[in-house]
């Protein structure tokens, strides 16, 4: 976000403890799923501690455009009008959201009027074949930018024919898109994947219309779910649990500094999005669990984070790297500042996110003094002291909450440039960064 030319930089302090009760903002691969569905079902649904970013709101302005009625409460909260869609008068411009971009895809697949997607420069270099091939062999029509990027048509369509689909690749974006065009094709859809990915979709589902139809199995490949075409959703009352991608970056910033001690609440713990702890336990990292609830068929708990010695570098890859997608760019970042080599494999899809994640992380780190090897697939990391100096945020919130907290471990200021990105996911991340002891200036320049 270089509004106006001018850019946002952090000059974040070394070595300050992070300590006491912070509580993370909504999720946001909930959020786009909850208010896609409500303006789907039918009734008013009432939506709480929905994600506050801007591809949340982007969603949401895009779901107006498409006829839906929605009246914003306090922040993050929304009374949603349900019902069928209509032909926007304009394009729908979904910013930096490949998540918004991809379900509005599946959910507009079958509509009978054309439908024009667009994104900012990030996005509209996104991969959407993926999305729109399977869609294609269930009848929907589509004309993107060369390469299937967006911008992208999606053409009106006389109806849909179910399908069963082996995902070729870990999405989580395709599975739901395929879901969602399947409430409105003939028959069932069925989508399995090879590794689970985040199951929001298919819980929310049972909140707007009960078990899936088919629910959930396993077979000799992998997990299978199927929807039932003309399935009718109702409307729902929802709270969004706090985000565990995002309560990320405050844990490994509490592994990182001497005297931290922190406790995140009701942060949303689906098995489906929690890798990441996988790896802070391999490190050594202590971090206990209490008070296990369910919110909106979501579980949640309170983590507490306390700072230990001796941690050390973890390597990542197979189907570790595609559960913790989302996570990399900070276990990366925290695996540099301890000793040990990271060795990053399997992690192609780095690069068609909102940055090449992989080569802002070679950038970034070795910016900062760390030896860092790139692969095509992954990178190895040669963990050290970081020695300050300034990174590049790549148009890339994850990188500048990465960073933020990496520069806790360095021997001097780090300074992060173009950080007003993190408004994408987390505009209160600064703020509560600082609540809970960290030094962060905020400095705007051209
Ligand atoms: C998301 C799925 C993942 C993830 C993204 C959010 C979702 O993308 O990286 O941040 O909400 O479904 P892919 O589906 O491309 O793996």
């Amino acid at each position: 976000m270089t509004g106006m030319g001018s850019t946002l930089d952090y000059r974040v302090q070394p070595g300050t403890a992070l300590v006491g009760r912070i509580r993370m903002p909504g999720d946001k691969s909930i959020s786009h799923r909850a208010l896609l569905l409500a303006a789907l079902a039918e009734g008013e649904s009432v939506l709480e501690g929905l994600s506050t970013g801007t591809d949340v709101s982007a969603m949401a302005v895009a779901l107006q455009a498409l006829g839906t009625r929605m009246e914003a409460g306090a922040p993050g909260c929304w009374r949603v009008h349900g019902g069928p869609f209509r032909a926007p008068d304009r394009a729908l411009d979904l910013g930096n959201s490949g998540t918004a971009a991809r379900l509005l895809i599946g959910a507009l697949a079958g509509c009978p009027f054309d439908t024009v997607l667009t994104g900012d420069a990030s996005l509209c270099r996104r991969p959407m074949r993926r999305i729109i091939a399977p869609l294609q062999a269930m009848g929907a029509q589509f004309e993107a930018a060369p390469g299937d990027t967006l911008p992208l048509t999606v053409r009106a369509s006389a109806g849909l024919a179910g399908l069963h689909y082996r995902c070729p690749l870990p999405s989580a974006q395709l599975k739901s898109a395929l879901l969602l065009a399947g409430l409105r094709a003939a028959g069932s859809t069925c989508v399995t994947e090879s590794v689970q990915t985040r199951d929001h979709t298919e819980r929310l589902l049972e909140q707007f219309a009960g078990p899936p139809s088919a629910a959930a199995t396993r077979d000799a490949y992998g997990y299978t779910v199927c929807v039932q075409g003309g399935t009718r959703l109702r409307a729902a009352r929802l709270q969004v649990p706090g985000d565990f991608s995002q309560a990320v970056f405050f844990i490994a910033g509490a592994c990182l500094a001497p005297g931290s001690e922190l406790r995140i609440e009701r942060v949303g713990m689906n098995p489906s999005r929690t890798a990441a702890l996988e790896v802070f336990r391999a490190m050594g990292a202590a971090i206990e669990m209490e008070g296990e609830a369910v919110l909106s068929g979501e579980p949640i708990m309170t983590l507490r984070v306390r700072h230990t010695t001796g941690l050390h570098a973890a390597s990542i890859a197979g189907e570790l790297a595609a559960r913790a997608i989302d996570e990399l760019p900070m276990l990366i970042a925290l695996s540099a500042c301890l000793p040990g080599c990271t060795r990053l494999r399997d992690a192609t899809a780095l690069r068609t996110k909102e940055s090449d994640r992989l080569q802002s992380l070679q950038e970034g780190l070795q910016a900062v003094g760390i030896r860092v090897e790139g692969l095509p697939d992954g990178l190895n990391v040669y963990g050290a002291q970081p020695r300050g100096g300034v990174v590049h945020s790549h148009g890339d919130h994850r990188m500048v909450m990465a960073f933020t907290m990496l520069a806790l471990a360095a021997a001097q200021p780090v300074r992060i440039v173009d950080c007003d990105w993190v408004q994408t996911s987390f505009p209160g991340f600064v703020g509560l960064a600082r609540q809970a002891g960290m030094v962060v200036q905020e400095q705007w320049g051209q």
